[in-house]
């Protein structure tokens, strides 16, 4: 008998366990497998394929402990300390909001403005774990990018994501600390990008779900949940060269809204375009050419 097969739970019944524990909707399903996956080290097929597999106790109770967590609510993305996006898997913590698919869109528009061989200067405004900034300078190796947040701690993953992902001798990246563009040189860069808080103070979402569990300070921006936009807007016009683009991810309610603060702030060339779901999800502005 292999040293494996003598104290060990075989994999169909620790998986009964789990939707024992977790219930058995698409999420739960898919929150079980992904868990049981980090542990085991199994993918879904091969989950699927071999029932029979013998999970070591020291692997079955990492399991069972992880499914307790999440049955109490925690996201996946912090059990397993990692949450894809783009091209990579990112390390999140409690320190960072677990990024989105929808902000993948955030990416790909800001790529559409950068030719391939175009050398420029990017901000990424409210990096958190550093996933758009990563993403970029991943993509175009000849921009510099910029990533800042004001929390030292999300920096400090974002560090660890870049010496993952790229490596920190990588020349076209760097983070700094400090509130949104209040670092940057006037007129520095070309481009800001920014996926900001956004979330209404009193909405009632904060207290449901994965959101009760990531930071506050990456999710709420005043009553409105507009205060951030205004910000970075304001700075933004000092920070960007003339022609510099401004792109935002918003909540799907306040894209007339975000429109409007950049129309005021003088931006041009102010468009919207929607997630896969149909919602709007991101507007961008122009800083004007000429003044
Ligand atoms: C919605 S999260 C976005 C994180 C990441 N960019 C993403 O898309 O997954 C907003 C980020 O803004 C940061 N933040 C909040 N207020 C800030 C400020 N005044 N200056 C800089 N960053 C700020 C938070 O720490 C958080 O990391």
């Amino acid at each position: 008998m292999k040293p494996s097969e003598i104290e060990s739970t075989r994999l169909l019944a620790l998986l009964a366990e789990g939707r024992a524990l977790l219930g058995v909707d698409t999420d739960a399903r898919i929150d079980l497998r992904v868990l049981v996956e980090h542990y085991t080290g199994l993918t879904r097929t091969q989950q699927l394929m071999d029932a029979d597999y013998p999970v070591t106790s020291e692997v079955a109770e990492c399991v069972r402990a992880a499914l307790q967590r999440r049955a109490q609510g925690e996201p996946v993305a912090y059990i397993t300390g990692q949450r894809s996006f783009w091209r990579h898997e990112f390390l999140v913590t409690p320190a960072t909001l677990i990024p989105r698919p929808e902000t993948e869109h955030l990416v790909e528009w800001a790529l559409e403005k950068i030719p391939q061989n175009l050398c420029c200067t990017v901000v990424d405004l409210g990096t958190g774990s550093g996933v758009i900034a990563l993403s970029l300078a991943f993509e175009r190796p000849q921009v510099l990018v910029l990533g800042c947040d004001f929390s030292a701690t999300a920096l400090n993953v974002a560090q660890a994501n870049q010496s993952r992902i790229l490596s920190m001798k990588s020349r076209n990246l760097c983070w700094i600390r400090g509130s949104w563009a209040q670092m940057i040189a006037p007129q520095s860069v070309d481009m800001i990008v920014s996926n900001p808080p956004y979330i209404c103070a009193d909405d009632p979402h904060l207290s449901q779900g994965d959101v009760r569990f990531e930071p506050i300070s990456a999710l709420v921006a005043g009553e409105a949940g507009l205060d951030d936009y205004r910000l970075i807007i304001n700075q933004a016009q000092y920070a960007l060269k003339l022609g510099g683009w401004l792109l935002f991810e918003h909540g799907h309610a306040q894209a007339e809204l975000v429109q409007d603060l950049l129309d005021q702030a003088g931006f041009v060339a102010i468009e919207t375009r929607q997630d896969l779901a149909g919602h709007p999800r991101n507007t961008i502005g122009q800083k004007p050419e000429s003044i």
